[in-house]
């Protein structure tokens, strides 16, 4: 891909431009910017003023525009949807994503249904002053997967240490590298190689859309399909990869027909 690339970023911090969330994806921005010309677009979620994600679901069983809060979310999923890379940055807060990144991505549960951003390249950072990056970091990865993204590369930083000169040194390398990653993607174009995790993602998704006729999301699978696939795409997969998530996939078939799925303790 030539030309400028569009970014689009969703900020999760409740401390918008004054964040470390914000101002490390900015250093990302202007590497990417030497490699080539790229626009970024911030979302500040915090900004948005959303209520909290009232669990309608219908979302997921009507469809996106009957969402409550559809004329908020409607058009940043539009330009999420344009946007060449989506970038997701969120603090850690006792441990866990920031509720402000969590509510806004409960607004997106129908794209883990009918997930569309397929080819589309996404990285995931997030910033702690100490630990619980790997949590966060494992949970915007796994969003922006389920709504179709390839996660291309992450980056977690430790505020704490954002004044020592070795440790700046280190983020300005590890910043370099993101954005060389970022763009060598995007312009590539290709599919990654699909993780075992996706494959079982999508099985479990296979079997309960198949279980759930006359439904929007049964709709979408069939007009794709997806509900007799192997995977949403036809990205690269392993042979061993392959046969684990067929594997767990009858397992999980099994159990929901015999009716011993058992409580989790
Ligand atoms: C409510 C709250 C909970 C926090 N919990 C953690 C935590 O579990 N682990 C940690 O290392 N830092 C924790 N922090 C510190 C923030 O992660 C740290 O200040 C970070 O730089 C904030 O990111 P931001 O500058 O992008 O907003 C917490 C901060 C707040 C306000």
């Amino acid at each position: 891909m030539t030309g400028q690339l569009r970014i689009l970023v969703l900020i999760g911090s409740p401390r918008s431009e004054e964040s470390w969330t914000y101002r490390v994806i900015r250093q990302i921005e202007r590497k990417m910017n030497d490699l080539q010309p790229t626009a970024f677009e911030y979302v500040f979620l915090g900004k948005l003023q959303v209520p909290y994600c009232d669990g309608c679901l219908s979302c997921v069983r009507v469809g996106e525009e009957s969402c409550p809060e559809f004329a908020t979310i409607g058009p940043i999923a539009a330009r999420m949807d344009a946007a060449d890379g989506l970038v997701l940055g969120a603090p850690v807060h006792t441990f866990a994503v920031t509720g402000l990144m969590k509510n806004f991505v409960e607004y997106f549960m129908y794209k883990r249904n009918r997930p569309s951003f397929f080819g589309k390249k996404a990285i995931v950072t997030c910033a702690a002053s100490g630990g619980g990056h790997r949590g966060v970091l494992d949970f915007l990865e796994g969003t922006a997967s389920a709504w179709g993204c390839d996660v291309v590369t992450r980056l977690g930083i430790s505020s704490s240490q954002m004044h020592k000169k070795r440790y700046l040194q280190l983020i300005d390398e590890c910043t370099s590298d993101v954005a060389e990653k970022f763009v060598a993607a995007i312009r590539a174009g290709a599919y990654q190689q699909v993780t075992l995790n996706q494959l079982v993602n999508f099985r479990a998704m296979q079997n309960m859309t198949r279980s759930q006729p006359d439904t929007k999301n049964y709709a979408y699978w069939q007009e794709r399909g997806w509900l007799e696939a192997v995977y949403y795409t036809d990205a690269p997969t392993s042979h061993w990869a392959r046969f684990m998530a067929g594997y767990v996939a009858r397992r999980m078939r099994g159990a929901i027909r015999k009716g011993n799925i058992r409580p989790f303790r």
